[in-house]
């Protein structure tokens, strides 16, 4: 299975690769027939040559290569192998994620900064001088399209494809492939693999069609109900997620459906209304105005997703957030902060200099989650407790940890400690004691999906263990 999963992955990179390098070729060609040096063309023929076949012999080798490593050790190599396509899968989804929000954000800074009043000529809409990297630029928007379509006319839409793409592989990677270990959560709802993979996959695409059939209702007029609605929708999918995964999975989930509407966004309306708009300009018909509006304001909507996407992609580091009995609502409200804290910047962009309330609204909704969130005051509970010693917590971690947390852990899945973090010795786990309490007691985020069954009395001690000094004696 890791196996396959290996050679999908490394199949849908080549496959990356070779479209890109295809489009080079073609570009390079268009050059060449531009070109009248035939000696020119002989060398790009005979280096082109040389390219392929060292590549093609390069695959060869190395499939052949990971195949014996992987046959002659799979215990070893299966997790070694995952841990590398996870990172090569995450590290080209964060890059392309960068590229697609980055465009996001300068886009709509520029609509929201054109120009639009001063020395503007007939076809223009707007302009915008701007200075960077030691350069100064002079950009126009035009009213509709231009009399004649330019030849090269970049598109944005790669960028998002990609993330998408990448996306998607580390959902399949991290939760669908493992799904006992991430997706799954007995204590939340015990089901089986396929049906939490089929409601994860499922809920992206139901999440699509709500939010597209809203775009096509009446309702994309009225933006304050459209919000509204969206922002319930956006709850309901983090409570409902909240109930049948474990509580990482559902946050995750979330960002991908976000994510999805995003992508799809892009692929459904965006890029077909900006083909149509061009086919229209290149035929020398009329153009439908309806058209950019509809692709401006899709483009909108996705950059008000961006802030909320990425606090889900970063939430896995914060058990405060999706470990909390309220994970959904405390979900719901970074989600509405962050919305608050893009639109202040949008309309600041626009020059509304006299908003005083979003940004410190966005601040005092902050904190009030950190204050939510905040653990309670152990003192009462506690004082009258029994006395817990260290031999008993030692074998409490002993039996509910170190399957995982050891220098020579059990677990299938974790064959070496997760985070480098080893409850072996009594030392380990002193040094350790606080973030024991974060995620053992206060959170109860590990053990990880709850695996090896640890129960609540046993937190209890733990939290006593801590409460009256965390010593060996
Ligand atoms: C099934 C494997 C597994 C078990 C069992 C397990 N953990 Fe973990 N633990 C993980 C993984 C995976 C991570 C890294 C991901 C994360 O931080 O959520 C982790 C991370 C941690 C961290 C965070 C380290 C850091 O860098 O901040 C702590 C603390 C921790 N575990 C404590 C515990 C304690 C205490 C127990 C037993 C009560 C336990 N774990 C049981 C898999 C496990």
């Amino acid at each position: 299975m890791t196996l396959l999963a290996l050679m999908c992955t490394v199949a849908f990179f080549l496959w990356v690769g070779l479209t890109m390098t295809l489009r080079i070729s073609n570009k390079e060609k268009q050059k060449r027939d531009a070109d009248t040096f035939e000696s020119i063309t002989t060398k790009a023929r005979v280096i082109a040559t040389f390219q392929k076949i060292a590549l093609l012999s390069t695959i060869i080798l190395l499939s052949a290569l990971i195949f014996k490593l992987y046959h002659d050790n799979t215990a070893y190599m299966e997790p070694h192998i995952l841990e590398w396509v996870n990172l090569v899968v995450r590290w080209t989804h964060v890059v392309f994620g960068i590229a697609w929000i980055g465009a996001s954000f300068y886009f709509i800074f520029l609509e929201n900064s054109l120009n639009r009043t001063e020395g503007l000529r007939d076809q223009i809409a707007g302009n915008l001088w701007a200075i960077h990297g030691g350069g100064f630029y002079y950009i126009e928007k035009y009213k509709s399209a231009p009399e004649k379509i330019p030849k090269h006319l970049h598109w944005f839409k790669y960028e998002a494809y990609f993330t998408w793409l990448t996306g998607f592989l580390l959902l399949f990677i991290v939760y669908y492939f493992n799904a006992r270990s991430f997706l799954i959560d007995k204590e939340v709802f015990d089901i089986e693999p396929s049906t939490g993979v089929a409601i994860g996959i499922g809920s992206l695409i139901v999440s699509w069609i709500f939010y597209d059939l809203l775009c096509k209702s009446p309702l994309v007029n009225k933006k304050f109900i459209f919000l509204i609605t969206m922002f319930l929708f956006t709850s309901a999918a983090a409570y409902f997620l909240s109930q049948v995964f474990s509580a990482r999975a559902a946050y995750m989930h979330v960002g991908a459906l976000l994510g999805t509407i995003m992508a799809a966004n892009v692929f459904f309306v965006i890029i077909p209304s900006q083909k149509a708009l061009v086919k229209a300009a290149n035929e020398g018909t009329a153009l439908d105005p309806s058209l950019g509006l509809k692709a401006g304001l899709r483009s909108l909507h996705n950059n008000y997703f961006t802030l909320p996407v990425i606090f889900v992609m970063i939430s896995n580091h914060y058990p405060s957030t999706y470990g909390s009995e309220w994970n959904w609502a405390i979900l719901a409200g970074l989600t509405a902060v962050s919305v608050g804290v893009k639109h202040f910047w949008n309309i600041y962009e626009q020059g509304n200099l006299y908003n005083k309330w979003l940004l410190p609204a966005a601040v005092i909704g902050l904190i009030a989650l950190a204050m939510i969130t905040a653990p309670a005051n152990p003192a009462t509970r506690l004082k009258d407790a029994r006395v817990v010693n260290f031999q008993e917590v030692q074998s409490i971690i002993n039996e509910r940890c170190t399957n995982c947390h050891s220098a020579s852990p059990q677990d299938k899945v974790w064959t070496s400690a997760p985070n480098g973090v080893m409850f072996d010795t009594p030392e380990q786990i002193i040094a350790m004691k606080d973030r024991i309490l974060n995620r053992a007691v206060i959170t109860r985020t590990m053990p990880q999906a709850n695996q090896t069954g640890m129960k609540q009395e046993e937190r209890d001690a733990i939290e006593i263990w801590i409460y009256q000094g965390a010593t060996i004696q």
